[in-house]
């Protein structure tokens, strides 16, 4: 029998209703993977849980799940959210694969091609908002409210409920939790679905180290921050829905959420892809975290098992290296100009 997806494998932890009808893509199983070069080097086991390699290329896939299938047995037709970009592709593929309509609201110019170009393949309505991310969550409430249209932002607590699986992946994987466990956050369901998760499972704690980009730092701030900016579109987020709980997985976990510069979290992109995992820049924040933590001596990772994840494929975002780059040289078609080039 194929693998059938999340709800089929660890259906059974997840507190979904009677009605759930399973939609599934056959998400999540994603790789966790040694990254023996960087172990050595910060002095750990590190591994990269990639969730890049979900079939909508981000996390997203494991709470929409979930989400879709809920709303799909209580008869919803019509899903919407608010998006930096992966919720909204994972959303319309979902809602694509059940049959129903879906409408995507996004910060107008913020969201990285690939994802745009997803939400778009598969069907969604796209809207652009003037405004931020956190503009259009507001509206999305308040229209969910008044209508029948269902929500599947990470408030509904069926999206938290898929996303706990990645927990129960990591510890079936290692035989237990990590020490640390390090991710990006933003509106800060995956931190509240990790927490949630670990709690549950019963395979020990990791301590968790949240991680937000400088210009989007509400958490780290203390207050909600109006115009928030980084590189890191996806995490480019003020006022998080689940901030709260966020700063309490943190404490409770003898954690904490810090920030991390744009130029810290582009320069741990490279890092990462420099051992053959490329993940867009929101992405790097948790192992950009982790290496500052570590270089400042505020988080002793030696010889612990350090899980960073990588909630997004590099391939979402590919403008971000593609205009830092130049273009690749260009030879003409002859054997010696290559071996000119090449040094052969
Ligand atoms: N990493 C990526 C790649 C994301 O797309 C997001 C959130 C996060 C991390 C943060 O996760 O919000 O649960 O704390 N993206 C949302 C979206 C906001 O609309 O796709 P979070």
């Amino acid at each position: 029998m194929t693998y059938q997806g999340l709800i089929h494998r660890y259906g059974q932890y997840l507190d979904l209703p009677a009605h759930t009808q399973i939609v599934s893509l056959n998400e999540g199983n994603t790789p966790l993977i040694p990254m023996p070069r960087l172990s050595r080097e910060l002095g750990c086991e590190l591994f990269i849980k990639f969730e890049g390699l979900n079939p909508t290329g981000s996390f997203k896939d494991r709470g929409m799940t979930a989400a879709i299938s809920e709303a799909v047995g209580r008869g919803a037709k019509t899903v919407i959210c608010a998006s930096t970009g992966n919720t909204a592709a994972s959303a319309a593929a979902y809602a694509a694969r059940a049959g129903l309509r879906s409408i995507v609201l996004i910060p107008e110019g913020k969201v990285a091609v690939g994802k745009l170009a997803g939400a778009i393949a598969y069907g969604a309505e796209v809207i652009q908002i003037q405004g931020s991310f956190d503009d259009a969550l507001s509206l999305v409430v308040e229209i969910t409210q008044k209508t029948p249209i269902a929500l599947v932002n990470s408030i509904n607590p069926y999206r938290i409920e898929g996303q706990k699986t990645s927990s129960f992946e990591i510890c079936d994987v290692l035989g237990s939790a990590p020490d640390w466990l390090c991710l990006p956050v933003g509106n800060a369901g995956n931190i509240t679905s990790y927490w949630a998760g670990f709690k549950q499972y019963q395979k020990g704690l990791p301590q968790i180290l949240g991680v937000q980009a400088e210009g989007a730092a509400p958490l780290v701030l203390g207050h909600p921050v109006e115009k928030p900016e980084t590189v890191a579109t996806a995490i480019r987020i003020g006022k998080p829905a689940r901030g709260e709980q966020a700063l309490e997985a943190a404490h409770e976990s003898n954690g904490r959420i810090i920030a991390a510069s744009d130029a810290k979290i582009l320069e741990a992109q490279h890092i990462l892809a420099s051992e053959g995992v490329w993940v867009e820049p929101a992405s790097a924040a948790g192992f950009a975290g982790l290496v500052a933590e570590t270089a400042k001596g505020t988080l002793d990772a030696k010889g612990k098992k350090v899980v960073v994840v990588c909630t997004g494929h590099g391939m979402k975002d590919p403008s971000i290296i593609t205009e830092s780059f130049e273009s690749p040289r260009v030879i003409p078609a002859n054997y010696q100009a290559l071996v000119d080039v090449v040094g052969a």
